[in-house]
């Protein structure tokens, strides 16, 4: 195989080879002792699913995997089996028992990769199961680097500076040139032909000891390159107890970025019925104009037009049987009626304050309990609204920040909930935006610093059309921008 080492060494301008498949290998046969939660900390559910799952949906997502494999730890196999047999993910084909190290679970997985890649030099991506929030991006860019390099790591250049210590681990012996310091994260990702050579060697050493891949292929096979592709600090892996908290809070704060939602998925809309509360103006009014341009059937109800009030029970039942009844089914259901009064606690009446809490709180509580059984016939999803003010209370609009904060709340719970009858559950969380509800508390603002309804009112649809659940997707104005150019029209079905 010497000849195959010599021309990776000079891998660089090689031509793509269309035919191989990239197949990821999510290595969860670990049993996370560091985390101390009394199971494999993969298995750990945050945000209504668990963290492998998590990982798993990230991957399949991305468009350029052809299929995934899972490594689990073995007396937990039947949980991974479960995630294949739900037929939520096609591209999941197979999943099997882990090895006793890191190590050995590659080593493993590699075996099960050779048989599913036949004659080809299949492109290998192993990631670890506690890396949730890989992005497309870094996958794309893994697996087109493969063109070009036989061997790739993922990696961020470190904010701390890095120490080394001598045997006693408390004398410092070297402090490395930081700019030249990065932290691994994976995928990694091989030509299937090369991380297999790299591991017949390695096996031939007795002294071998490794805690990922790359190393491996740098020790065993020094000839062979292997570029570098920029992760992300998102792309955290869940190694300690915090972990799992700090988790937990970014997948809250799902950001609409264009890079993650898949545009291709538009033209998915086409024939959804939609049914939206509170549609006649500002946010709800761009969604439902939206939705129809994109080919859904969208049935709008507000106080204004329909007479519906959202915290009155028979007129949310009567407007969803409604739809239902001329529909035949029910597949998304948004609830964008709000109101916000700004203005001190202490003289807040007694009218204002109910009015607050009911339309902001107990209408949403109401429109699920009337929704979900449709939502659960179509294995729909639910779209309430938040604010920015639930991570933090404003002054002078208290009642309604508690209520948005609440908001969140209910989003993960009924994810969780309705996690098993397929029914999603997410909240939108817009910056500023340039609504009458927003102009009748605050007066006219300066233009450019608000976003406008129909970006929010893309991120909504965006939403509704990925397998996200339980989370708060975040529409900023940065991020809208760069959106807002290709947004527009929806993808060709
Ligand atoms: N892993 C694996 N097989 C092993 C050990 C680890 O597939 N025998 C996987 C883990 O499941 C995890 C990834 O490698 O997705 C990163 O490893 P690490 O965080 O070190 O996981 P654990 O071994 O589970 O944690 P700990 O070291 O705290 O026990």
């Amino acid at each position: 195989m010497g000849s195959d080492a010599a021309s990776e060494a000079g891998a660089e301008g090689r031509p793509a080879r269309q035919v191989d498949k990239a197949i990821a290998v999510i290595l969860a046969g670990g049993v996370g002792v560091r985390a101390g939660l009394g199971m494999p900390k993969q298995l750990a559910r945050i945000a209504g699913k668990s963290i492998l799952e998590h990982t798993v949906a990230a991957i399949c997502s991305s468009p350029v995997i052809d299929e995934v494999l899972i490594m689990m730890e073995a007396a937990h196999l039947g949980e991974a089996a479960a995630l294949k047999d739900s037929g939520r993910y096609p591209k999941l084909v197979g999943v099997f028992s882990g090895g006793a190290s890191r190590n050995d679970t590659t080593r493993l997985a590699i075996d099960q990769v050779a048989a599913r890649s036949g004659a080809g030099n299949a492109k290998v991506l192993f990631h670890d199961a506690v890396r949730p929030f890989v992005s497309h991006r870094i996958l794309r860019d893994c697996v087109a680097a493969l063109d070009r390099f036989n061997a790739v790591d993922t990696a961020i250049p470190s904010a701390d500076t890095i120490i080394q210590v001598g045997d006693t681990r408390a004398i410092i012996t070297d402090v490395p040139r930081r700019d030249r310091l990065r932290r691994g994260q994976t995928p990694q990702a091989f030509r299937l032909e090369t991380i297999r050579r790299a591991y017949r060697a390695a096996e031939a050493d007795p002294g071998f000891a490794a805690t990922d891949d790359c190393t491996v292929v740098l020790r065993y096979l020094p000839e062979v390159p292997i570029f570098v592709v920029d992760g992300s600090e998102e792309n955290m892996k869940i190694t300690q107890a915090i972990d799992v908290v700090l988790a937990d809070k970014l997948f809250q704060l799902k950001t609409h970025d264009p890079d993650v939602f898949d545009r291709e998925a538009r033209g998915r809309m086409a024939g959804k019925v939609l049914v939206v509360f509170g549609g006649s103006e500002g946010i709800g009014k761009a969604l439902v104009e939206t939705a129809e341009a994109w080919g859904a059937k969208v049935f709008s109800f507000s106080r204004g037009t329909t007479g519906t009030h959202v915290e009155a029970r028979e007129e949310v039942r009567a407007a969803l049987s409604l739809a239902h009844d001329e529909a035949g089914r029910v597949d998304y259901v948004v609830n964008c009626a709000g109101i916000l009064t700004i203005g001190e606690l202490e003289t807040t009446t007694d009218d204002d304050l109910r009015a607050s809490l009911e339309v902001n709180l107990v209408a949403p509580i109401i429109i699920a309990q009337e929704a979900v059984g449709y939502l659960r016939q179509s294995a729909g999803q639910l779209l309430f609204f938040t604010s920015s003010s639930y991570t933090r209370g404003r002054a002078r609009y208290g009642v309604y920040s508690a209520a948005k904060a609440a908001i969140v709340n209910l989003t993960q719970s009924l994810a969780e909930e309705w996690h098993d009858d397929d029914v999603r559950v997410n909240c939108v969380n817009p910056e500023r935006t340039h609504t009458p509800m927003r102009t009748h508390a605050f007066g006219e603002e300066p233009a450019g610093t608000l976003l406008s309804p129909e970006i929010v009112a893309l991120a909504c649809l965006d939403t509704l059309l990925s397998p996200a659940t339980g989370q708060v997707v975040d529409v900023r104005r940065h991020a809208a921008a760069e959106a807002s150019s290709a947004a527009k029209e929806p993808a060709q079905a």
